[in-house]
């Protein structure tokens, strides 16, 4: 079975989840300026909300490799919303990918908001989720 994770951070809560993540798989975790080079069976792909909206760069990245993403799975961190899987859902359905009905979500910590996060339990959960993905 093929694997890839990307993230994208900008305060380093997804990169610490997709690096927790990668650690686990045995695959390396890179940003989404990496394209994939070739076709995986699952892609994680490590993202958030900024001001209620995943940045386009993650977009782009979908869209670009579209053909080379066999299943995507959805892993977000926010402060506020519940997860970026409608949004993701929308951009697979655009760019005519495979999205994984299960997602992993948590808290990131943003200003005062949720200090620690993504915490060792989320961490926890995050991999057992992943676990559960590719078992
Ligand atoms: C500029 C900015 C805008 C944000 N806007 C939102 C938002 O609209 N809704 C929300 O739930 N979280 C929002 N957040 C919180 C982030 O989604 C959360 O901190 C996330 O874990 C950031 O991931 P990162 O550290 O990998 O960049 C915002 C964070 C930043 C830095």
């Amino acid at each position: 079975m093929s694997i890839a994770i990307r993230y994208y951070t900008q305060t380093g809560n997804t990169k610490k989840l997709a690096e927790a993540i990668a650690n686990q798989l045995g695959v390396e975790a890179k940003p989404v300026t990496a394209p994939l080079e070739e076709k995986v069976d699952f892609l994680f792909l490590c993202n958030s909300v900024y001001w209620a909206g995943m940045d386009k760069a993650v977009k782009q990245f979908v869209g670009d490799n579209a053909a080379n993403i066999g299943t995507l799975v959805n892993l977000s961190t926010a402060a506020l919303i519940d997860s970026t899987y409608a949004q993701m859902k929308k951009v697979a359905r655009e760019a005519g990918v495979t999205l994984c009905e299960k997602e992993f979500h948590c808290r990131g910590k943003f200003a005062a908001l949720h200090a620690g996060h993504p915490d060792e339990a989320d961490i926890a959960a995050a991999v057992a989720f992943v676990r559960s993905v590719v078992a």
